[in-house]
Order: structure tokens, then C-alpha cells, then sequence
């Protein structure tokens, strides 16, 4: 080729150039689930990870890629794995929630995830979706804008993806085996992580199990967080530092401040975080600990990970004065903080928020009881000797045996599914108030189907049933608009005119608040079966989960199409 470029070659530049017009880039990865030797806080023990990495490895794309990630199960467990936040297109297949949309891998199959990722940027995860796996099995999924595009903030000097996560020195597996066994809550975990390192607030955990984030004076970092943990909501905060959020489940807010953030199980967020010029000290204390109303017991520990500006000793780094956190149960804290939450909403990416509704829901969130039937040792050990359970409008989602999108692709309900999941409480009562003598919960694997397109709001109301406590819930296959919240019981008469229709923010994942409610908007516009669930996973556990059934639209490009030829099979 000569120095000057043919009119082909320019064109071609120019439509490399336009962000939107490209098509994107074919990614692909290779999961092998293998099990791993690792230690923390001195046990050692074998779990399970993707390629013998502990956090996972990390997955990057552009916005508008294709994603092919080849999954071959080599432990002796079933196991599928979730795109959390993936709005999965049209590709309801790769979704991944175990007897949702597949059934799991055994072990020794494989399965190829094959999807596209379209209309989101930021941070994401990827994470296993089969009973607790997913406590050692989980990875970033960062998001690209397209090349060319910038963010809407200045660019970072650095990147840093920063998974919060739970360490348990049993065998997680064994945790929830034995709470559905004893109808108890489970066990707690040992310690909270920053990518898989307790840091110096444990014992025997030492300068090899400390993440430490260096950084050089005056620059700015953006760290994605993302809260792996199983079953704790969580406060962050970095000492003398000031964070400015810029995104939020892979979808950009404007901008704010905060010292301390909170962050559910199953949500990410962008925080940007200039280091001082001339810093008070050569490192300063990252801490995480819980954010629970629960009357059951969690674990209350606090860990650490540093902000280093120059090399320090692990002496030095064990001294370091955490920064201030909410008390453990601190609601306003919360509240405060959830309430700077605003989609950014500019021309380039605006907030699509349904301003009118086809279909309204209203869901009762919260914990239950299922009478002992088969006690342990004589007794069940959840409340007044029962078992612990939990639902969705008194509704206590069972597990099915086989794939719920592959019976709706076959229009084969019977014995799989009931389309009757209610759209209100059967039973009314004062959600937040003092709870009903009755509180057993009815069991069914129920769905809501939906008509392609419909416009949706569901108010997600918290239930004071075995206590109120906030519940992170979470939607696959869409993005919704949070339009309002409030505490105490929702009255449609009087909360719909605080509703935001401006610039709502846009999550996956929004915790319903402690003796609250929240109401989300989405259009039904991707077809398929969607769990809606709490991303705490004992709740999950217990049932606090439903399932939307999105029908297919008239058009070619508005249908499921069939299953891939490898969807491992159910029986
Ligand atoms: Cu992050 Cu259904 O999960």
C-alpha cells in the first residue's frame, strides 16, 4: 500500500470511527471449573473457581460485543453461570439461573454462553447461579463504551475493579445444606474480602492476604465495585478520601460525592477517587462492614484494604485507623445515601422512563415460616419451631426440575409451571406494622406472563414478618427505572405524585428499604422467563424469588429464538 489511502480505506476508517455503526468484536473465553487450593485466615481448603483463580478471572468487552464463553464443568458438582446485569437480548439461553433458563452443567459437560452486550457500559459480574457456588465462583465483567467514545467524566489514570465478597472457612455448600436441613438461618461467614483478601483486621491473615490499591499523588482512579458478598449489604468508605459515584449497574448517574457508600449484593457502582497531592499519610485504611436490621445473627466484622502512596510494612498497614462507618443498622445512613441516586440522563444517554403504566404489581417482599414436618434432633430451629422460608406475596418460589424457558419454548406448562403468580397479596395486612399470628407462606413454582411490550411497574413493599430488613432484588434480562420510595406501608393514593419520571435511576439490583417499599418501572420488550429475586442468597434459598414469562412479539426480531444445540439436557 502506498502513503495515500484509496477511498475504500477511508470509508472504512470513518465507519470504524462512528461510534454505533460498527458491529463489534467477537470475545471469547474459556471457563474450565476446576477446584483450587487456597487459604485464609489459616484454613486451607478446596474450592471451587473458573481456571484455578480465586476471585475469577476478570471479562472485558465493548459495548455492542459478542461474548462466547466456552464453560467445561470438571467438578463434581452442577453448576450454570449468571451474566448479572447482561440484559441478554433476545439470548434468554445464556442468562444462566439454574432451572430458569437452563438446566445446570453436570459434571464433566459444557455449555457455550453466546450473547451480545448491547445499550449498557460500566461495570457488571459474572457469577454462578446454582445454590451457593457462586460464594468463590465470580468474576468482573467490565464494559467498554465503543472505541472512540468517551466517558462522560474525565478519564481515569487508572482502572481498578474491586470485589467485595464473603470468606467462609466451612464449606459454603455445607453452610445452606445444613440451614435447610435444621430449618435455621445458616451459619455466617468468617470474614468480608477486597478480591478474595480478608486483609490485617483478622487474625492469622497477613500482608499476603491485604489488597492493597497504590496510587500516585494527584491522580485519579476509578475503582468498580462490585458486592460478590453472599448474604451481606454493605457500607465502603476509604479514609480522608471523598468518592465520586459515576455509574450504577452498568448505566452512567450523575455525579456525586460521598464519603461512606453502601452497596447491596448483586449491584456495582463506578466510583471515581482522586489521590491527594499531598497526602497526610503514606497509606490510608479502605473498610467495609455490614448493613443489616436482620434478628437473626450476621457477621459483624469489619475489613480492611489500603491505600497506598508509598511502600509500607505490614506493621505500619495494621495501624492504620479505619475510616468511619454507620452503625451496623443504620437505615438513614442508608437512606441518605440511596437518595443522591439520579439516571444522567443527558441527550446522548437519556433516561427511557415509561411514563405510562399497562400493568401494575404489587409485591410483598419478606421472610415466612413452613411448619417443622421433619424436625433434627426433635426440633426445628427456625422461629416457634418452624423452618425458616420466604416469598413474594405469600408465594414461596419451588424450584422446578427442569428449565422453565425451555418449557415455555415448548408451550409445555403442564407440571412445570402455573401462570397464576398474583399481581397483589391474597391476604392484606399491615406490612410494616406488628406482623400476622399466621405467618406460613404457600409454595408453588408461579409466573406472571406478560404480553410483548407491556409496560410494567411492580412496588416492591418490605413485610415486618420475622422482622423487617431490607432486600436487594434483583431482575434479569432488564433494567429498571426506580421511580419512587418511601417508608412504611405504599399508598398508591398518596406516593405516585412523589414519583421521579425525570431522571429515575436505572439498576438491576434496588434494595427494598427496611420496613419500605420501592417501585420500579420496565417495558417487557425481551422475550423469555426472568427470575426476579433477593440477591441475599438465603433468602434466595428460601424462596424470596418469582418469575416474569415475557411472550414473544409479532415480529420476526421480537421472538425467543430456539435453544442453543448444546443446552445441557434435565434429565
Ligand atoms: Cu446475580 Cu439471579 O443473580
Amino acid at each position: 500500500m502506498g502513503m495515500r489511502m484509496g477511498m475504500g480505506g477511508l470509508l472504512l476508517a470513518f465507519l470504524l470511527a462512528m461510534p454505533g455503526l460498527t458491529a463489534g468484536l467477537t470475545r471469547r473465553y474459556t471457563f474450565n471449573v476446576t477446584m483450587a487450593t487456597v487459604t485464609r485466615l489459616c484454613t486451607t481448603k478446596s474450592i471451587p473457581t473458573v481456571n484455578g483463580r480465586f476471585p475469577g478471572p476478570r471479562i472485558t468487552v465493548r459495548e455492542g460485543d459478542r461474548l462466547i464463553v466456552n464453560v467445561h464443568n470438571k467438578i463434581n458438582n452442577n453448576v450454570t453461570f449468571h451474566w448479572h446485569g447482561v440484559r441478554q437480548l433476545r439470548s434468554a439461553w445464556a442468562d444462566g439461573p439454574a432451572y430458569i433458563t437452563q438446566c445446570p452443567m453436570r459434571p464433566g459437560q459444557s455449555y457455550v454462553y453466546n450473547f451480545r452486550v448491547v445499550g449498557q457500559r460500566g461495570t457488571l459480574w459474572w457469577h454462578a447461579h446454582f445454590s451457593w457456588l457462586r460464594a468463590t465462583l465470580h468474576g468482573p465483567l467490565v464494559i467498554l463504551p465503543p472505541r472512540g467514545v468517551p466517558y462522560p467524566f474525565p478519564k481515569p489514570y487508572r482502572e481498578v475493579p474491586l470485589m467485595l465478597g464473603e470468606w467462609f472457612n466451612a464449606d459454603p455448600e455445607a453452610v445452606i445444606k445444613q440451614a435447610l436441613q435444621t430449618g435455621g438461618g445458616p451459619n455466617v461467614s468468617d470474614a468480608y474480602t477486597f478480591n478474595g483478601l480478608p486483609g490485617p483486621t483478622y487474625n492469622c491473615s497477613g500482608a499476603n492476604g491485604t489488597f492493597k490499591l497504590k496510587v500516585k499523588p494527584g491522580r485519579t482512579y476509578m475503582l468498580r465495585l462490585i458486592n460478590a458478598a453472599l448474604n451481606d449489604e454493605l457500607f465502603f468508605a476509604v479514609a480522608n478520601h471523598t468518592l465520586t459515584v459515576v455509574q450504577a449497574d452498568a448505566s452512567y448517574v450523575k455525579p456525586f460525592a460521598a464519603t461512606t457508600l453502601v452497596i447491596s449484593p448483586g449491584q456495582t457502582m463506578d466510583v471515581l477517587l482522586t489521590a491527594a497531592t499531598n497526602p497526610s499519610s503514606a497509606a490510608f485504611a479502605i473498610a467495609v462492614a455490614p448493613y443489616t436490621n436482620t434478628v437473626g445473627t450476621f457477621d459483624n466484622t469489619t475489613a480492611t484494604a489500603v491505600l497506598e502512596y508509598a511502600p509500607q510494612r505490614f506493621a505500619a498497614i495494621r495501624n492504620l485507623p479505619a475510616p468511619p462507618l454507620p452503625r451496623y443498622n443504620d437505615t438513614g445512613a442508608v437512606t441518605n445515601f440511596s437518595s443522591k441516586f439520579r439516571s444522567l440522563a443527558s441527550a446522548q444517554y437519556p433516561a427511557r422512563v415509561p411514563l405510562s403504566v399497562d400493568r401494575h404489581f404489587f409485591f410483598t417482599v419478606g421472610l415466612g415460616a413452613d411448619p417443622c414436618q421433619s424436625p433434627v434432633n426433635g426440633t426445628c430451629q427456625g422461629p416457634n419451631n418452624t423452618r425458616f422460608a420466604a416469598s413474594i406475596n405469600n408465594v414461596s418460589f419451588v424450584m422446578p426440575k427442569t428449565s422453565l424457558l425451555q418449557a415455555h419454548y415448548q408451550r409445555r406448562y403442564n407440571g412445570v409451571l402455573a401462570a397464576n403468580f398474583p399481581a397483589a397479596p391474597l391476604r392484606k395486612f399491615n406490612y410494616t406494622g406488628t406482623a400476622p399470628n399466621n405467618t406460613f407462606v404457600t409454595h408453588g413454582t408461579r409466573v406472571v406472563p406478560l404480553a410483548f411490550n407491556t409496560s410494567v411497574e411492580v412496588v416492591l413493599q418490605d413485610t415486618s414478618i420475622q422482622g423487617a430488613e431490607s432486600h436487594p432484588l434483583h431482575l434479569h434480562g432488564y433494567d429498571f427505572h426506580v421511580v419512587g420510595t418511601g417508608f412504611g406501608n405504599y399508598d398508591a393514593a398518596n406516593d405516585t405524585a412523589g414519583y421521579n419520571l425525570v431522571d429515575p435511576v436505572q439498576r438491576n439490583t434496588i434494595s427494598v428499604p427496611t420496613a419500605g417499599w420501592v417501585a420500579i418501572r420496565f417495558v417487557a420488550n425481551n422475550p423469555g422467563v426472568w427470575i426476579m429475586h433477593c440477591h441475599l442468597d438465603v433468602h434466595l434459598s428460601w424462596g424470596l424469588s418469582m418469575a416474569w414469562l415475557v411472550n414473544d412479539g409479532p415480529l420476526p426480531n421480537q421472538k425467543l429464538p430456539p435453544p442453543p444445540s448444546d443446552i445441557p439436557s434435565c434429565s
